[in-house]
């Protein structure tokens, strides 16, 4: 694989604006696993967006690193984007994130072993692995078997698994020391560009910081106006949100039509996001905002319609059920990427809209 490969229009385009990347995305039209990492140069100093994860990453990183002073800005905590943040290169820099990166900072790895548990414990053994065909029936059987026995055997167990799984798939985790800067609740502020209302917080004269919740509750897009670049990290991605903890449906549909009123408005003239090429140019923009709008929405329908057929609305299994075997093609297609080949991951999406337009507090358990 051609680890610094980016097609020659989007580089020229990015470098007149003061941007550059490293990615591992080496075909248009194509995503990566782990996240874009970017650079960028700004009157108010220089940056690293999101130094994603792996040490392979890192030595992209050292090969193409524009500038020796900067500071770093994380979009989210999730460790495809964050991993690298404490890594012994970037020891000069500080790690600029959201408030409520506080909580997760010394215990990043919270962000898979977690997770993982949570699904185990929402979904149940059978649920969990079962759909996503991660393990076979026997071993299924085994799982529940251990967790008959003793639930807390059962979670060191997935704890141990998951640690091992998060090793092989990000590599090795550097929590930042020292220099980290969690952006202050009082600090935040009113921000508007181009007609569109945002609370953010100012880092220079000519760069913000825009809250943008949804995909995780504390990400963060980093825009310069004057440039007409938004770096979105992952909140425009499909299908989104897929963390059970820390993701909300509401904010996602929310924040992505801000982002495309952001664009309509004439705000955007490059989005910089964290899993596809940068989209460039403003039309181009709008349009795959749309797009990835509309194709959200077709999926959240179809999860509306659903559910609205089952009386009870707590019946999971036999709504992710229904879901599994609806015949629409986008659904098909969603099921193909299902978890652990992408993060897009169906159950969590159904679970999250569950939780958030029709159970009471007390249905959740
Ligand atoms: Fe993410």
């Amino acid at each position: 694989m051609n680890q610094d490969y980016i097609f020659p229009h989007i580089e020229k385009c990015l470098a007149e604006n003061g941007v550059s990347l490293t990615t591992d995305i080496c075909e248009e039209g194509k995503g990566a696993a782990i996240a874009n990492t970017y650079f960028l140069q700004t009157d108010d100093g220089n940056f690293i967006i999101d130094p994603a994860c792996g040490e392979r990453r890192l030595r992209q990183i050292e090969t193409r690193l524009p500038f020796k002073e900067y500071d770093m800005l994380l979009t989210h905590s999730h460790l495809d984007h964050s991993a690298n943040s404490g890594a012994k290169v970037f020891h000069n820099s500080q790690v600029i994130c959201h408030p409520l990166v506080a909580g997760k900072i010394n215990n990043l790895q919270r962000n898979y072993t977690d997770v993982t548990a949570e699904m185990v414990r929402v979904f149940g053994v059978d649920g969990f692995f079962g759909r996503t065909g991660m393990l076979s029936p026997s071993m299924i059987k085994l799982l529940m078997g251990i967790q008959k026995l003793s639930p807390a055997i059962l979670d060191r167990l997935l704890n141990a698994v998951s640690l091992a799984l998060l090793r092989r798939k990000v590599g090795r985790i550097y929590p930042p020391t020292g220099k980290v800067v969690f952006l202050r609740e009082d600090q935040r502020t009113d921000l508007l560009f181009a007609n569109t209302p945002f609370r953010g917080w100012i880092l220079g004269e000519k760069l913000f910081a825009l809250e943008t919740p949804g995909h995780q509750d504390d990400h963060l897009s980093f825009y310069v106006p004057d440039r007409k670049i938004l770096f979105a990290g992952d909140l425009v991605s499909f299908l989104n949100p897929n963390d059970i903890l820390d993701g909300c449906l509401k904010d996602t549909r929310i924040y992505m039509q801000k982002m495309l009123q952001l664009a309509e408005s004439g705000g955007i003239n490059i989005l910089a996001v964290g899993h596809a090429l940068p989209v460039i140019g403003k039309d181009q923009v709008i349009a795959y905002l749309r797009l990835l709008i509309d194709k959200q929405e077709e999926a959240f329908k179809t999860v509306e319609e659903i559910v609205a057929s089952f009386p009870d609305k707590r019946d999971f299994d036999g709504i992710i059920t229904k879901v599994y075997a609806h015949e629409s093609e986008l659904m098909k297609k969603i099921l193909k990427i299902n978890y652990p080949r992408s993060v897009s991951f169906i159950d969590v999406y159904v679970y999250l809209y569950l939780k958030e337009y029709c159970w009471e507090e007390t249905d959740i358990n």
